[in-house]
């Protein structure tokens, strides 16, 4: 485990209320950092942060909506004095065929999980920029890294998630920190939808030690289970030639 101390630190976690966001609050928060938790549903906001003590605060937002995270990274800032860390988990997830196409929920998962990024990137540049120091961290997953049968239209936005990630980390000076955190399958509200075998699945609490001990870390990439997302960086390495040989096997 990282020896990093968060104390002294304020975090912005968005996507705080459930899952992995919620115990990436648990795991900091015992690791002495102040934190802003966002996310929709305010009463589970509230109840966890009522369990972490005192100093923390929450600022309800739907990533969706441009002026609300505009306006709440306002709120953090001027709160706060300072925003160290903020941190995109939010997401939507619905599972389907491309063959069977649910609109709405397509619509839903781009602009809350690429759109909603893209708003948390305008609204926290310039207070990043105006600190001069300060870290951006987007949530992808190994979903994006290659087109699998099934993981349709999530794995487009969480490809969107990783090449957005790359580019802040070319145009940004390094002063201001850009991860990405790729899970493989963590046991979730959003993973309960999904009604197959997840393999080397994770508990959120082990994704969130992972996550707490790779941000004050110096690599790009905070990525776990290692084993599955090596072999996952193994099948997006190889030529088209072979990988779309091997791909379709991966049927849900
Ligand atoms: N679980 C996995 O296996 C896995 C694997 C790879 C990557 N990930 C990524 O990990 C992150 C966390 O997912 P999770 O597994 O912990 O799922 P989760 O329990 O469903 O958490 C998703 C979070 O996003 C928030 N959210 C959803 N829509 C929002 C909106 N419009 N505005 C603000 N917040 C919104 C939810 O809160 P509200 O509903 O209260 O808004 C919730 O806090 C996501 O980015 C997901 O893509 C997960």
């Amino acid at each position: 485990m990282s020896t990093h101390s968060y104390s002294q630190e304020v975090v912005w976690i968005i996507g705080a209320s459930s899952g992995i966001g919620a115990a990436l609050a648990r795991e900091l928060a015992a690791r002495g950092a102040t934190l802003a938790l966002s996310a929709r549903r305010k009463e589970a906001l509230e109840t966890l942060t009522q369990s972490l003590g005192a100093g923390h605060q929450i600022f309800p937002l739907d990533v969706a909506h441009k002026e609300e995270v505009a306006a709440t990274a306002r709120a953090i800032h001027s709160s706060y004095g300072r925003i160290d860390r903020v941190i995109f988990m939010a997401a939507a997830y619905t599972p389907m065929k491309l063959s069977a196409l649910d609109m709405a929920a397509t619509k839903q998962m781009i602009e809350v999980n690429l759109l909603g990024a893209f708003h948390v990137v305008e609204a926290v540049l310039p207070i990043l920029t105006q600190q001069g120091r300060g870290q951006l961290a987007l949530c992808g997953s190994v979903a994006g890294y290659t087109g699998l049968p099934g993981g349709q239209p999530y794995s487009a936005t969480k490809a969107g998630i990783i090449n957005l990630a790359e580019s802040l980390r070319a145009e940004l000076p390094r002063s201001i920190d850009v991860k990405l955190i790729s899970p493989g399958f963590v046991k979730s509200e959003l993973t309960d939808k999904n009604e197959f075998k997840m393999p080397m699945i994770i508990t959120a609490e082990r994704a969130a030690g992972a996550i707490a001990d790779g941000l004050p870390e110096r690599g790009f990439e905070i990525h776990f289970p290692k084993i599955f997302t090596r072999m996952l960086k193994l099948l997006r390495a190889l030529p088209y030639a072979i990988s779309l040989r091997i791909t379709p096997h991966f049927n849900a």
